[in-house]
C-alpha cells in the first residue's frame, strides 16, 4: 500500500485543517495472495491499454466503518450530494467500501470528522488494468481441441465474443448435451443466451426432471460470477465424460445464463470496467442503465437512486430488457413448473444470501430448510478451498430495514416467490482486498469452490422428494 503518497496528497490539500491517518491495515486482507508482477499501466503505450484508465486516476477505494453510527450508515447508503460509488458491504464487521476521490473524501470527513476508514485500493487504474487478459484469446476456432482450448480459456477473464465462441465450441463438441438458445435481444441488440445442459436418460422423461438455474453477470463488473458460471458448466461436462450415469446428470437438468447483462458486460470491456447496470436509455438523456436486480416485479418499489445512479430501478417493474426477457421466457416455456433451484452469482464479500431481500419482516416459507441447505453449501465450500462464506438473509445484506428500496425488485425474491423452490444469491470472493477487481489467478479456485457448492446443492435436492 502506498500510504505515504496518498497521505501527502491529502495533507497538501488546503482544505484539510487537521487530518488523522487512520491506520490499522489489519488482518482483513491477510488472505489475499501476493499480486503477480505486471508492468505498470503508465509504462504501456495508450493504444496498448484496454480502456482509458486515466478516468480512474483520482479515485481510491476505502473501507469505512459505520459501527454504532446509524446516522453515518444511513447517510452513506442513502442519497446525498457527495459523489462516490458503493462497492461491497460487510454486515458483520459493519463496514462499507467506497470508491471515492480525494475531494469527496474530504467533504465526507468534514461531514463526519470521526470517520474511521482504511485504504483498500490506492492505485485503482493499475488494479483495473491487471484484470484484463495478458493473453488475448479472440474468436476461438470451431475445429480446435475442446479441452486444450478450455484450459487456456480459464486462465484469464474473457470478453463476450470469446465467451460466445467458447460456448459454440462446447455445443459443437457435446451436441447431445448442450444447447445454446437465444431467448431475446438486449437494448443494444445483443443476443440474450441461455445454455441448456441436459443429459438424455432412458428412465426419466425430460419433462419430469428437476431443473437447476444458475446465473452470473447480472452486474456487469462482477466478472468472477461470469467465469464461475462457465466453470461450473465445464466441470459438469467433465463429470459427464467420466460418469455419464451419475444421478446428478440423469435426474437433473441445468439452465445457465453466464452473461445475464450482455450490454453491460461488453461495456466493461470497452469503456468502463466498473459499470454495474445494463445500458438502456432512461428518462434522463445522458444517463444510461437500469439495475437489473432492482427490476423484478415482486415488491418492486422505485429506487431513491436517480436515473444516473448505480441502483436505478427504472420507472416500472420489468422495464429492464433482461428481466423482461427472462420473465417472458419462463411464461412461455412453463419451465418454472420444474425449477427446483435458482442460484444467482454475484461478487464480492463471500456470502450466501437467502430470501427475502425486500424486507426482514416477511418470513420465507421454509426457513429451516433454506438455512440447512445454505449452511451445507458454506460447508462444502470450506471443505473444498478453506474459504468461509457467511450465511445471512438478503434483507440484512441489503439493509432493507434501513431503506426499503435498497432490497426491492431482486431476482432472488421474484424467483423464490413465484418460480423456484430453493433460491439463493451467492456473493463470491473476495472479502475486500481486491473487491470487484479479483485477479484472474482466482478464476479456477473460485470456480472449483462454486462447483463444490453446486454439487452439494444437487445432492441435497435429490436426497428427498421435495
Ligand atoms: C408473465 O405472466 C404473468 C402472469 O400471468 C404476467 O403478469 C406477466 O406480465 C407475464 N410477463 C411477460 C413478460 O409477459
Ligand atoms: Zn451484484
Amino acid at each position: 500500500m502506498k500510504w505515504e503518497i496518498f497521505t501527502v496528497a491529502l495533507l497538501l490539500s488546503s482544505r484539510v485543517a487537521s487530518f488523522q491517518v487512520p491506520f490499522k491495515l489489519s488482518s482483513l486482507f491477510s488472505n489475499s495472495a501476493p499480486q503477480q508482477q505486471q508492468r505498470h499501466y503508465t509504462a504501456a503505450a495508450p493504444d496498448e491499454l484496454p480502456i482509458d484508465l486515466l478516468q480512474y486516476k483520482e479515485d481510491i477505494v476505502i473501507r469505512i466503518s459505520y459501527a454504532n453510527d446509524e446516522k453515518l450508515k444511513k447517510y452513506i447508503l442513502g442519497a446525498n450530494d457527495i459523489s462516490y460509488s458503493k462497492w461491497g458491504r460487510n454486515n458483520r464487521l459493519q463496514t462499507i467500501d467506497l470508491q471515492i476521490n480525494a475531494d469527496n473524501l474530504i467533504r465526507l470527513l468534514e461531514e463526519f470528522p470521526a470517520l474511521q476508514y482504511e485504504m483498500m485500493i490506492d492505485d485503482l487504474p493499475q488494479a483495473i488494468y491487471e484484470t484484463y487478459p495478458v493473453d488475448k484469446q479472440q474468436a476461438i476456432a470451431q475445429d480446435v481441441d475442446f479441452h486444450t482450448t478450455t484450459e487456456f480459456f480459464f486462465r484469464e477473464y474473457r470478453d463476450l465474443s470469446t465467451i460466445d465462441s467458447w460456448l459454440n465450441l462446447l455445443q459443437a463438441t457435446y451436441p447431445d448435451v448442450i444447447k445454446v438458445e437465444e431467448i431475446g435481444q438486449t437494448f443494444e441488440h445483443r443476443k440474450y443466451n441461455v445454455v441448456h445442459f441436459s443429459v438424455p436418460s432412458e428412465d426419466i422423461d425430460h419433462q419430469d426432471k428437476k431443473t437447476l438455474v444458475i446465473t452470473g453477470g447480472v452486474h456487469a463488473r462482477e466478472w468472477i460470477s461470469v467465469s464461475s458460471t462457465l466453470y461450473v458448466i465445464y466441470e459438469l461436462i467433465q463429470l459427464y465424460e467420466s460418469f455419464p450415469n451419475s444421478k446428478v446428470l440423469t435426474k437433473l437438468d441445468f439452465l445457465f445464463i453466464p452473461v445475464s447483462n450482455p450490454d453491460g458486460y461488453e461495456y466493461t470491456w470497452t469503456t468502463d470496467r466498473l459499470w454495474r447496470k445494463n445500458r438502456q436509455q432512461t428518462p434522463v438523456p445522458n444517463c444510461f442503465g437500469i439495475d437489473i436486480d432492482h427490476s423484478y416485479d415482486y415488491h418492486w418499489t422505485k429506487s431513491s437512486d436517480w436515473a444516473c445512479g448505480e441502483e436505478y430501478s427504472g420507472e416500472t417493474p420489468f422495464e429492464a430488457f433482461e428481466s423482461r426477457i427472462w420473465d417472458n421466457y419462463l411464461n412461455e416455456t412453463n419451465a418454472h413448473h420444474v425449477i427446483s433451484g435458482y442460484i444467482d452469482l454475484h461478487s464480492y464479500s463471500q456470502e450466501i444470501l437467502y430470501p427475502y431481500a425486500y424486507s426482514c419482516n416477511q418470513q420465507p416459507r421454509d426457513e429451516e430448510n433454506l438455512l440447512e441447505l445454505a449452511y451445507g453449501i458454506a460447508r462444502s465450500i470450506r471443505l473444498q478451498s478453506g474459504q468461509s462464506y457467511q450465511v445471512l438473509p438478503a434483507c440484512i445484506d441489503k439493509d432493507a430495514d434501513l431503506l426499503p428500496d435498497l432490497g426491492s425488485g431482486t431476482s432472488l425474491d421474484f424467483m423464490y416467490h413465484n418460480r423456484a423452490y430453493w433460491a439463493y444469491q451467492l456473493k463470491l470472493r473476495d472479502t475486500g482486498g481486491h473487491g470487484f477487481l479479483l485477479p484472474s489467478k482466482y478464476i479456477v479456485p473460485v470456480g472449483n469452490e462454486i462447483f463444490a457448492a453446486i454439487k452439494y446443492f444437487c445432492s441435497f435436492i435429490l436426497s428427498d422428494d421435495r
